[in-house]
C-alpha cells in the first residue's frame, strides 16, 4: 500500500473499537471488509449477530469444504483424463480447484519410471505425507512432510517416493513463483532465504541400470524399456519425458538418461523449505492479518503458511479470526496437521474454499475455545486467489455439502 492510501483517519460511526481487533463493544461481532486480502483500504463492521447465522442459501455461492482424504490416490480415469491429459498411474494429479492463474491438484505418486515436464507453469508442491527423492535438471533433493518443492516452470523432474503413504498438495501457478517482500521485517524475517534448499548434481549414471527406476510392483503404466504404446520392445532402453502444454501430455523419448546436466551456474533453480523453517511473526498484543503469513507470491494468488504459534496473550485481543467475506479473492485452505482451532468439524487431509462475496468467520465454539489455549499447533497452507476459482467433479465427489450450515 502507497503512503496517499493509508488512512490515518477513518470515519468512525455508532458503536466501535478504535483499536481494530481489541476491545469489541459488549454484544457485538466484528467483521472486517477489507480490499486486497486486508492489507488495502478496510472497514470494521460492529454487528449485533454473527454473520454465518443464516438460516438458508440460495443459488451458487456457498462455502464449501473438501475431504481429500477420500480422493482415490489413482482418481477416476475419465475425471484424471479430462482435468490434466495423464492418465499415468505413478503420476496423476487429479485437479480440485483451478481459474486462469493457478489450479490445485492432490498427487499420490509412485516411482515414476518416466521424467515430467510443465510447460504450462511453476509446480509448488507442499508435502502433506510421505517422503523420498526428487530428481530434477538441476540436480536431486530429498524431501520430507512439511516441505514446500518449488519447481520453475520448463523444469524436468521425477519423485522416486519410499515406500510410506504419499499425499502432496500441488499449486500449479501459471506464472513465476516468487518470495514476497519482507519490507518493514528486513529481509531475513518470517524465512531467511539462505534456508532456501537446493538441488546437488549427483555423478552421471549413463548405465542401463542407471536413470530411471523400475516401477513398484502392481503399478501400473510401461516399463522403461517398452515403446510409447507400452508394448515391449527388443533394443536399447529408452526414456521418456511426458511434457504438459496446455494440459496435454506429449512423450518424447531418449536413448540415454536425459539428466545429464553435469554443472550448471545461475538462479533460476529448485527450492525446498520445510514449514519448520518457516518463522511466523506474531503480536502479543493484535491479532494479525493473514497477509502477514505469506509464503510464495504469484501473479494474482498468493501462498500463506498458518503454523504453530503462540496466541495473542492481552486480555481484550482478538485470537481468532474476524468474521469477513474477503471480497477481493477467493480462500482456499488446505488443512495438513494439528488442531484446526478456528474450524469444527475439519480434519488432516481436508480443504475448505470460501469464494469472495459470501461470508466466514470463527466457527461458534472456536472463540471460547481459543481462550482456554496459549498457542496453537495448526499447519495448514492457504492459497488467496484474485479470479474466481471453479471446482473441478473430482473435488464434488468428496463435497460435505452441509458445511454452509456448520456455524450454526
Ligand atoms: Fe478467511
Amino acid at each position: 500500500m502507497s503512503k496517499k492510501e493509508t488512512p490515518l483517519f477513518p470515519l468512525r460511526k455508532g458503536l466501535h473499537s478504535r483499536q481494530a481487533h481489541v476491545d469489541l463493544p459488549a454484544g457485538t461481532f466484528e467483521e472486517e471488509h477489507a480490499r486486497k486480502g486486508f492489507y488495502g483500504r478496510t472497514t470494521h463492521l460492529y454487528r449485533l449477530h454473527p454473520v454465518t447465522d443464516w438460516t438458508r442459501i440460495e443459488g451458487p455461492l456457498r462455502p464449501h469444504s473438501y475431504d481429500l482424504n477420500g480422493l482415490a490416490p489413482s482418481g477416476d480415469e475419465a475425471i484424471r483424463a479430462s482435468m490434466f491429459g495423464s492418465t499415468e498411474a505413478a503420476f496423476a494429479p487429479i485437479c480440485i480447484l483451478h481459474n486462469s492463474d493457478v489450479a490445485l491438484h492432490w498427487v499420490a505418486p509412485s516411482a515414476m519410471d518416466f521424467f515430467y515436464r510443465n510447460a504450462d507453469g511453476d509446480d509448488v508442491y507442499y508435502i502433506h505425507a510421505g517422503s523420498g527423492k526428487l530428481e530434477t535438471t538441476f540436480g536431486a533433493l530429498t524431501y520430507a512432510k512439511g516441505d514446500y518443492l518449488v519447481i520453475p516452470r520448463g523444469t524436468t523432474y521425477r519423485f522416486l517416493p519410499d515406500h510410506s503413504e504419499q499425499r502432496y498438495l500441488l499449486i500449479e501457478s501459471f506464472s513465476e513463483v516468487t518470495i514476497p517482500d519482507r519490507n518493514q521485517l528486513g529481509p531475513n524475517a518470517i524465512f531467511d532465504p539462505a534456508m532456501l534448499d537446493t538441488p546437488e548434481l549427483e555423478p552421471y549414471d549413463a548405465t542401463p541400470e542407471g536413470g530411471p527406476r523400475e516401477p513398484e510392483a502392481g503399478a501400473e503404466g510401461h516399463r522403461p524399456q517398452d515403446g510409447p504404446k507400452g508394448e515391449a520392445q527388443e533394443g536399447p532402453r529408452e526414456w521418456a519425458i511426458h511434457i504438459k502444454r496446455e494440459n496435454e501430455i506429449t512423450k518424447v523419448y531418449y536413448p540415454f538418461n536425459p539428466l545429464d546436466v553435469v554443472g550448471w551456474k545461475g538462479d533460476l533453480t529448485v527450492w525446498r523449505i520445510n514449514v519448520k523453517d518457516i518463522r511466523p511473526v506474531v503480536s502479543a498484543r493484535y491479532h494479525l492479518p493473514p497477509s502477514a503469513h505469506s509464503t510464495f507470491l504469484a501473479n494474482n494468488f498468493v501462498i500463506c503458511s498458518f503454523l504453530p504459534r503462540p496466541f495473542e496473550e492481552e486480555e481484550g485481543a482478538m485470537r481468532v479470526p474476524f468474521f469477513h467475506s474477503n471480497i477481493d479473492y477467493d480462500e482456499v485452505l488446505f488443512y495438513s496437521d494439528g488442531h484446526f482451532f478456528s474450524r469444527d468439524g475439519i480434519g488432516a487431509g481436508m480443504v475448505t474454499w470460501h469464494p469472495q462475496g459470501i461470508h466466514h468467520g470463527p466457527h461458534p465454539k472456536a472463540i471460547p475455545l481459543s481462550r482456554t489455549k496459549d498457542r496453537t499447533d495448526e499447519v495448514a497452507v492457504m492459497v488467496d486467489t484474485f479470479r474466481p476459482l471453479k471446482a473441478t467433479p473430482a473435488a464434488g465427489a468428496v463435497e460435505n455439502l452441509n458445511y454452509w450450515a456448520s456455524w450454526k
